[in-house]
């Protein structure tokens, strides 16, 4: 074959606008596998109308719809009161990438990218060529409505139909139709999302209507919203060399790298910039800071690891609370015993302060149900307060509670009904993908939920022991009083004595040696029948209602 030369092949030389881009690589933002990436829109509307509520401060009221209209096909409806999107900013805001409230800000929030919605928008064009369906309105005048679709070549919205609506309401409410995903009631299906969104947001009240029609509503637990977390400065600690370049090349107002790093980093006094320049007078911190270098930037970087500083500010970062994760867990999972437990700020890479916060909730609901009957534990994590469904293998909180010696607690995952819920709040928090569908396994986060979990789980290991107890004494009981009534038939054949009256005596003998045995066992007795009463009950309930 002939050669080309360079001339011929940079002919086709493009540039992709970064919105072709997510649409050749849809994976990395959450749009794989069916059930997947239906999950993923929910999530997407949802943690966007989340954080408007938050952000507004407004006790977040949220109704989520989703209707099959096809093999594969299904549209979904996502209603919010939020402080609505301003008409102005519809299009950017559902169909530019990169385009958002939050992108520049570096504040504890779920959204962060600017991906999401457009995502959404760009995966509805993709899989059924419909554009997406917004109503929303700012309680002052006019509620609108659109069509958005995504000019993916330019990365630019083309919003149609853009007109007002007789209502004035506040909020917004969102219609995509989507192809290429599933419903599906499973440990990751959208059921379970919002199941596990509700119980990390108390303050938020979800409704759901099902495929099949079926409303289901997670209730409020708390009507009290949660703290707002406050924009901080990023630690000197916590920067790699290109996050230095990027808040470098990006700054506004200084005009030399000394006044750049006072004004941009957390803990930075001009007393600091002469200890760098102790540590290393080569660097130049006279230079523009839009003009570092990759080098320069590298060298100031070592240079910040050789001095000392004051841990990074820990209370900009919002944790649900103790309190509030107890509320919640009563409210949905109904355990018969669980332990909550918030730890202390930690910080990892040196400068990105994190709260790990823990629970395990024993009985009730707690566990997964799987195919079968079988209950079996189930790791409920959480990033900011969004459930993580996927991607668990690749997760620091699977890692954690997998490296746990569980029998030492007298848990086993495998076989007992048991949640563990673990959140991790921070302002950065370094998921493994685009997708942010798991924790990143850096090795001080992985040692932190470690500890938190091992010790919501010393709370339930004396539940599980006294429970384990019972059982073991009243089966002893139960045992012996078997024995007794052989015992009783024996003697009545070798002595003729009354055989009823020689089964009370013993019996009577047994109760006077082991009084606490027969309390016991009259205990679990009691609670065999109770439950067995309560789900005797469910099931007539249910077939009742199927009626
Ligand atoms: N329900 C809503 N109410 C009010 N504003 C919204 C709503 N949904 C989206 N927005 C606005 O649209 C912007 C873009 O949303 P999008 O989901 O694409 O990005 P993000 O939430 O900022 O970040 P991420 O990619 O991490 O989700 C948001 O930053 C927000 O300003
Ligand atoms: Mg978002």
């Amino acid at each position: 074959m002939a050669e080309r030369n360079a001339e011929e092949i940079f002919k086709e030389f493009k540039e992709h606008s970064i919105a072709e881009f997510f649409k050749k690589n849809r994976q990395m933002l959450g749009f794989s596998g069916q059930v997947r990436s239906l999950v993923t829109v929910v999530h997407e509307y949802v943690t966007n109308s989340l954080d408007a509520c938050e952000e507004a401060n407004i006790l977040p009221d949220i109704s989520v719809k989703i209707k099959e209209i096809g093999e594969n096909r299904y549209t979904v409806t996502v209603k919010d009161n939020g402080p609505g999107i301003p008409k102005a900013y519809v299009g950017k805001s559902l169909a530019t990438i990169l385009a958002g409230t939050k992108f520049h800000r570096y504040v504890q929030q779920r959204g962060q990218q600017g991906i999401g919605a457009a995502g959404c928008t760009m995966f509805s064009q993709m899989t059924t060529g419909k554009p997406v369906i917004i109503k929303s309105g700012t309680g002052k005048g006019k509620a609108y409505s659109a069509k958005i679709l995504i000019d993916t070549l330019r990365n630019k919205p083309i919003v149609n139909d853009l007109v007002d609506l007789e209502e004035a309401f506040r909020g917004t409410i969102i219609e995509g139709e989507f192809a290429d995903v599933k419903y599906e009631m499973s440990e990751r299906g959208v059921y379970e999302y919002l199941k596990r969104t509700a119980l990390s947001n108390p303050h938020c009240q979800i409704m759901f209507v099902a495929p099949d029609g079926k409303e289901n509503v997670f209730i409020r637990s708390v009507e009290k919203m949660p703290e707002k977390s406050k924009p901080t400065q990023p630690h000197p600690l916590g920067l790699s060399v290109n996050d230095l370049l990027e808040y470098a090349h990006s700054s506004q107002n200084s005009r030399k790298l000394s006044s750049f790093i006072v004004d941009t980093f957390a803990r930075c006094t001009p007393n600091k910039i002469a200890e760098l320049k102790e540590v290393d007078n080569a660097i130049d911190f006279d230079k523009d800071p839009k003009q570092l270098t990759w080098a320069d930037a590298e060298q100031l970087i070592k240079a910040i690891k050789k001095i000392k500083w004051i841990a990074p500010d820990a209370s900009s970062i919002i944790p649900i609370g103790e309190a509030q994760i107890t509320k919640a867990l009563k409210n949905i999972l109904n355990p018969e015993f669980m332990s909550v437990v918030e730890r202390k700020p930690k910080v990892f890479r040196g400068g990105v302060p994190f709260v790990v916060e823990s629970a395990v909730a024993y009985g009730g609901s707690s566990g997964y149900i799987s195919n079968g009957n079988e209950v079996s534990g189930s790791i409920l994590r959480f990033a900011n307060r969004v459930p993580l469904l996927f991607d668990a293998g690749n997760c620091a909180i699977t890692e954690a509670v997998k490296s746990i010696e569980w029998k030492r607690y007298n848990i086993d995952l495998e076989a007992q009904p048991v949640s563990i819920f673990v959140n991790l709040s921070s302002v950065h928090v370094p998921y493994s993908g685009v997708g942010k569908e798991a924790v990143a396994k850096e090795e001080e986060i992985i040692e932190e939920i470690k500890l938190a979990v091992m010790d919501a789980a010393r709370g339930v290991k004396d539940y599980i022991r006294g429970k384990e107890h019972v059982k073991f004494e009243s089966g002893r009981y139960r045992t012996t009083m078997r024995y007794a009534k052989q015992l009783a038939d024996d003697l009545h054949s070798l002595t003729g004595a009354d055989q009823k009256r020689m089964e009370e005596k013993i019996e009577k003998l047994v109760a006077k040696h082991y009084p606490h045995l027969k309390k016991m066992a009259e205990e679990a007795e009691d609670e065999q029948n109770e439950s067995d009463n309560a789900e005797g009950k469910t099931e007539k309930d249910e077939e009742e209602s199927n009626q």
